[in-house]
């Protein structure tokens, strides 16, 4: 047993009943009344709070001022930055840079804990196939693979141990569970899904959280399969701390365990209070529902005080693991150091330049310093948007803008709005296609604005908001060649827009760097390296759309009369200054036993005259199983330098763990038989051969 978790055992035989329930209860508001609720040992939480003075306020209170001084464990969602914005987590993941996504984390969390934050409601780690749930900007996209290998690297990054020896701060794998199968993408909404999917592709990501040791996890707002998340015994006792052997602490979502009653299955307060001790919600996000009534539930039911010394001593495990018993006060002069530190404010370039995804590019790009352009659309000279959704303590006038790093580039450009993003007014369209007459080249940034992508902001159309499209097809008619910038926290449908341009960057909403690193793949300084971690789909009427669908039994049947089902941009698809040839496909031996790897090399060269990245995928699918498989599943990736005309061997080790599946009744198993693999550039492309599992 480890130190902290016998230190929290010895403290908890000193509480009062009423002390053990004090750490089951977190708050948001910090006024007289919840000083006073410290003071007497009843609340160990409160999130969302950015103020130093305050937050070693309370936490004196609580340490001098309680019979047991307890230290409080401050929350918060640092989910791509603290002052030093990073771009949301979906653009960051599609850099399939481990290292940088780890070290973004780090960095953040750094910041975010010289303000005394020391937990992190962080990383989500929902697969998401519909982009018109908003929250799909705070994930890693729709591969459970790649997925997990995201959510380890974040976990790790927040948990990094600080000069003290500590972690910096607890990290929080969410939403738990299956928050992101929102019926319509409507957030908040029903989820329902087979137990199958459920194993096969929601959970894994979650399970890697646990296999990196995250500390805590959050309980969701939906309900899953008839049961809400937040009262769900099966999820949160049976699989997360019994199977998936975590044993860390879960909070729920705001006030998710009183909205059992919402969700009709408990009639009140107490009913609800209740359900969540029972399921395994260890503390209660702000709807003070325990606070309020755990006292009289034991004495009506004595049992009931074993199920709440588990919970908290998980809680107090995780604050001795925090260092907070020894260091509960954060030092002033830290946050002097640590925020906009310059290593800090390079970081958010460094990641911004490998999360931008070049969508087309008929070799318009890279602009030639001497063009005269026109810079036109909603976001040339927006500082919020590229802060994207959940900004923390991202402030705007510290975002460099498109107009920002444009003039510093010392570009001969006009910037022209011409538009809001959602506004319906067509007055500035004058202006901007006069300045579109007299240009070389026309830049139009489009897409979304930053709070339309996160928490409930979820959408029914995902073309073009307001009157940008019309703009679009008006600067189109002037004959001039456009680059467009798409500005988004989602996957949006814009084939008119594609095929309209000449190029095309993704550049997502950024962060503090976004006008840097886009200027800089413009003019070809950085050459562009991301991939999708999303499907964009043509039309909203195909969603959901993934690359790793079933085959079902007529694969070849038209699934629409008026669409095909392909996708606008498949997953893992991105394009470079660079080309890349692949070649030589070998395997070390095309026949491996259940407990072998397979050895997979391929030589890769880049034929162009620009050193580049690629992001090398491996996909496979079981020919032949007892369930039905994918068409197609990633399974290993590796990202490459690779230097202007130059050759390299690129190996990859996969363990046939890795092919193996769940049976219909939930039995993991490596089937023997035939698979398929490709290695190649995206989910779509790619040399293919063959190897069986004896
Ligand atoms: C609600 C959101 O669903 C969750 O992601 C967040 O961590 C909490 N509020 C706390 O802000």
């Amino acid at each position: 047993m480890s130190t902290s978790k016998q230190r929290a055992q010895l403290l908890l035989t000193q509480m009062t009943l009423e002390e053990k329930i004090g750490q089951m209860v977190q708050f948001g508001r910090i006024k007289p009344k919840e000083k006073d609720l410290i003071r007497q040992g009843l609340v160990g939480s409160f999130l969302n709070h950015r103020n130093l003075t305050l937050v070693n306020e309370i936490q004196r209170i609580a340490v001098e001022e309680s019979r047991l001084g307890i230290p409080l464990l401050i929350g918060s969602d640092i989910i791509h930055g603290y002052v030093s914005t990073f771009p949301i987590p979906l653009a960051e993941a599609c850099s399939w840079n481990l290292e940088l996504i780890e070290a973004s984390a780090k960095h953040a969390m750094v910041e975010a804990a010289s303000d005394g934050v020391r937990w992190n409601f962080f990383p989500m780690v929902d697969i998401a196939r519909d982009p018109r749930w908003g929250r799909i900007a705070e994930g890693a996209g729709e591969d459970p693979y790649y997925g997990s290998e995201v959510a380890k690297a974040r976990v790790r990054g927040v948990q990094s141990l600080n000069a003290d020896g500590y972690p910096q701060a607890a990290a929080c794998a969410k939403h738990y569970l299956a928050y992101g199968w929102s019926e319509g993408g409507r957030d908040y909404n029903s989820v329902d899904l087979s137990e199958h999917v459920l194993r096969t592709t929601v959970l894994p990501p979650f399970q890697a959280c646990v296999d990196a040791g995250v500390m805590t996890f959050m309980s969701s707002f939906n309900d899953v399969m008839a049961v809400p998340a937040s009262g769900n015994p099966f999820t949160l006792r049976t699989l997360l701390k019994g199977e998936m052997k975590f044993d860390g602490f879960v909070v729920s979502d705001w006030e998710s365990v009183e909205e059992l009653i919402g969700h009709t299955t408990a009639a009140d307060q107490k009913e609800a209070a209740r359900i969540g001790l029972l399921s395994g919600v260890d503390m209660d996000m702000h709807s003070g529902v325990y606070l309020d009534h755990f006292k009289t539930l034991v004495s009506e039911n004595p049992a009931l005080e074993a199920l709440i010394d588990d919970a908290v001593l998980r809680i107090l495990t995780v604050k001795y693991e925090l260092g907070l018993f020894e260091k509960p006060f954060v030092d002033p002069q830290l946050r002097e150091n640590v925020i906009l530190n310059p290593e800090t404010v390079d970081m958010t370039l460094k990641v911004a330049r490998e999360s931008i995804v070049m969508l087309k590019n008929d070799g318009t790009l890279p602009l030639n310093r001497t063009q005269k352009i026109a810079l036109i659309g909603p976001f040339g000279n927006d500082p919020h948007t590229p802060i994207g959704c959940w900004g923390a303590a991202g402030h705007h006038e510290n975002t460099i803008t498109v107009t920002k790093a444009f003039d510093d580039a010392q570009l001969n450009y006009t910037f022209i709005k011409g538009c809001d993003a959602l506004d319906p007014s067509k007055d500035g369209f004058e202006a901007a296609l006069a300045a579109a007459q007299a240009s070389d080249v026309i830049v139009f940034t489009a897409g979304e604005h930053n709070l339309m992508s996160g928490e409930n902001n979820n959408r029914a159309f995902l073309d073009l908001p307001g009157v940008q499209q019309e703009l679009f097809d008006a600067l189109k008619a002037t004959g001039k060649p456009i680059i467009t910038l798409l500005f988004t926290g989602r996957p949006l449908t814009i084939g008119s827009v594609i095929k309209g341009s000449r190029a095309v960057l993704c550049v997502w909403h950024l962060g503090l760097s976004s006008g840097t690193a886009i200027t800089e793949t413009l003019l070809g300084i950085n050459n562009p390296s991301g991939k999708l971690v999303t499907t964009f789909p043509k039309t909203v009427g195909q969603i959901p759309l993934y690359y790793n669908h079933k085959n079902t039994g007529r694969p070849n049947f038209r699934r629409y009369l008026d669409c095909d089902e392909t996708p606008l941009f498949p997953f893992g698809y991105g394009l470079s200054y660079s080309s890349f040839f692949y070649d030589k496909l070998t395997l070390k031996s095309s026949t491996i036993s259940a407990s072998e790897s397979l050895e997979v090399s391929v030589d890769i060269t880049n034929t162009s005259d620009r050193d580049g990245q690629e992001i090398v995928q491996v996909y496979y699918r079981d020919l032949v199983a007892q369930v039905t498989r994918p068409v197609k599943e990633l399974c290993a990736f590796k990202k490459i330098h690779l230097n202007a005309k130059s050759t390299q061997t690129v190996t990859f080790t996969i363990d046939a763990q890795r092919f193996g599946y769940f049976t219909a009744n939930f039995r993991f198993i490596v089937d023997p038989g035939a698979f398929a693999l490709w290695v190649g550039p995206s989910s779509e492309d790619g040399l293919t051969t063959e190897f069986t599992i004896r």
